[in-house]
């Protein structure tokens, strides 16, 4: 798939994850996740840095059912830039189909696909779902298709997204055990692919970055309720009254590709007031900013 897009000097890839529509449906005048999505929605296309395409990165619902996706299909119906939606644990392949029949399923009825985006950058986006599973699934199959994608270009400069981060976080309970097979097959695939520029994931609901396979790689927090920041042991036997998910304010990802680098940004959505602007009065600050480059 190629896309229609001219941006003038970056092109701005904005990730959203996690949104878990339909965890509480019933919740009046209306479901937590779904403000909290509406919110962050708002804050992306409205605020000043318009991306040109958005990755929603899996877990968009929270049973997978077709209600909870034409609900969040609802809310994405005015966005006036292309969806990149891969799923996530709690999704199915069959209610990502029914809300964004643009996905076409791969060999083997998996989401997966690759796009080429402005100034050169291809995108790649997994399918890291075994339905039934908390954790993630990354087949023989499913190897060989990205190996095969990625021998397809290998000079050009190349983002990879996935819902499951293919790394230990120390959160213990959300995070993978040591040695699963996907997590080794999928570093056996990727590891010595130096096109590819990053990994970002979401599924922790907490933001991390780390590398694997030597490539960086991020978690973008969730727009639903984050995972509370303890690293401490946990004793699944012993309920310790620990906090496990916190009202802290979702998150979303701008990853800005100028041509030669990647920078991901990360804003939390909140009511914030702001301290500064630029007025005349701040004008020699912002002029000395500058000094030094002019
Ligand atoms: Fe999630
Ligand atoms: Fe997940």
């Amino acid at each position: 798939m190629r896309l229609d897009l001219v941006p003038s000097r970056a092109v701005l890839i904005a990730q959203i994850t996690d949104i878990h529509v339909g965890f509480a449906p019933d919740e009046q005048p209306e479901e937590l996740n779904l403000t909290r999505f509406r919110a962050t929605l708002a804050r992306l296309l409205d605020g000043p840095n318009r991306p040109e395409l958005l990755v929603l990165s899996g877990d968009i619902t929270d049973h997978g059912d077709v209600q909870s996706f034409a609900k969040t299909a609802a809310l994405l119906a005015d966005c006036p830039i292309p969806i990149l939606p891969l799923v996530g644990n709690h999704d199915s392949r069959a209610g990502l189909l029914s809300a964004f029949p643009q996905v076409m399923p791969a060999e083997g009825g998996f989401l997966h696909y690759a796009v080429e985006a402005p100034l050169g950058l291809r995108i790649i986006c997994l399918d890291t779902l075994e339905e039934g599973r908390h954790g993630g699934a990354f087949c023989e199959a499913r190897a060989a298709w990205l190996a095969a994608q990625l021998a397809e270009a290998p000079g050009q400069p190349t983002l990879i997204f996935m819902h499951h981060p293919p790394v230990g976080s120390g959160i213990d309970w959300m995070d993978p055990a040591p040695g699963e097979p996907w997590i080794e097959r999928l570093y056996r695939v990727l590891k010595g692919q130096h096109q590819v520029q990053a990994i970002h994931c979401g599924h922790l609901h907490r933001p991390i970055t780390t590398r694997f396979a030597g490539i960086p790689l991020g978690v973008t927090p969730s727009v639903a309720p984050l995972v509370a920041m303890d690293l401490t042991p946990i004793d699944k036997h012993a309920p310790d009254n620990r906090e496990l998910i916190t009202t802290e304010p979702p998150t979303y990802a701008l990853h800005r590709w100028d041509g030669r680098s990647l920078v991901s940004h990360y804003e939390r959505v909140g009511d914030w007031q702001v301290l500064a602007r630029f007025t005349p009065a701040l004008q020699p600050m912002i002029e000395g900013m500058f000094a030094e480059r002019d």
